[in-house]
């Protein structure tokens, strides 16, 4: 994860330089309605290590959290609806006494590909008393154990950052042929229209794609390691 999210700022770098939808980079995109709790569960996953956090520069562009609308977004989850779907219920706490959502969270009500995980952010109440990330996280684990034992290590915050940065690791390794095949492609595409120019007085064109040559042959090292840790990893 050290070495792979650098790796992704750099090309989220060169494809924003390039023209933003060249390469189809990996995406989350959150979807849910409003005061559902999606932005607590977003701050909780950025405020966490969801994303490696460290001295210089490890983190400058972790994520680009775009806000869209919900036509355009019908336009880009059509295709994928359901395959890709995590569903996260959020707001446990604030059920009526006496019922509970063990059965939403076990999949019986709604089956979910990727799975239901289940979490407890902050309150408004809890904001407006500036309650701290931290302790938030504590007592939600505290409501989980002492609600869902069975299923408190596989809910709350912390478990969905570990499973949401498991699956953008899968999905990058997925995407790699495809992206190394398009990065590979555009470099071909600009070197030959470089050369209708004429006679090139220094050969840039040469640098670029050694540039970015480079850059696929790092990234895939890195995806490579990556898999390698994900294979290892997961039988933790
Ligand atoms: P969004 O509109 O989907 O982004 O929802 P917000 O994250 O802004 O949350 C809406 C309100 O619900 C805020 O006042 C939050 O403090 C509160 N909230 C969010 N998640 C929870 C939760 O798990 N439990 C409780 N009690 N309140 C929550
Ligand atoms: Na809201
Ligand atoms: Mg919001």
């Amino acid at each position: 994860m050290e070495t792979l999210i650098p790796t992704i700022n750099r090309l989220q770098e060169v494809f924003l330089t390039v023209g933003a939808e060249v390469v189809q980079l990996p995406q989350i995109v959150v979807v849910g309605s409003q005061s559902s709790g999606k932005s607590s569960v977003l701050e909780s996953l950025v405020g966490r290590d969801f994303l490696p956090r460290g001295s210089g520069i490890v983190t400058r562009r972790p994520l680009v959290l775009q806000l869209v609308n919900v036509a355009p977004l019908q336009e880009r989850l059509k295709n994928e609806n359901g395959r890709r779907t995590l569903l996260v219920i959020s707001k446990l706490d604030l059920m009526d006494a006496g019922t509970d959502a063990l059965e939403v969270l076990l999949g019986r009500v709604i089956p979910v590909r990727l799975g239901i995980i289940g979490v407890v952010n902050r309150s408004q109440h809890d904001i407006n008393t500036q309650k701290s990330l931290e302790d938030s996280m504590r007592d939600e684990q505290a409501y989980l154990q002492r609600h869902y034992p069975s299923l408190a290590s596989r809910s709350g915050s912390r478990y969905l950052a570990k499973t949401l940065s498991r699956l953008l690791m899968h999905h990058i390794r997925d995407c790699l042929p495809e992206l190394k095949t398009r990065v590979t492609m555009l470099s071909a595409q600009y070197q030959a229209r470089l050369n209708g120019y004429g006679q090139p007085v220094e050969d840039h064109s040469a640098t670029l794609l050694q540039i970015v040559t480079k850059f696929a042959s790092d990234y895939c090292n890195t995806i490579e390691g990556t898999a390698r840790y994900i294979q290892t990893s997961e039988l933790c």
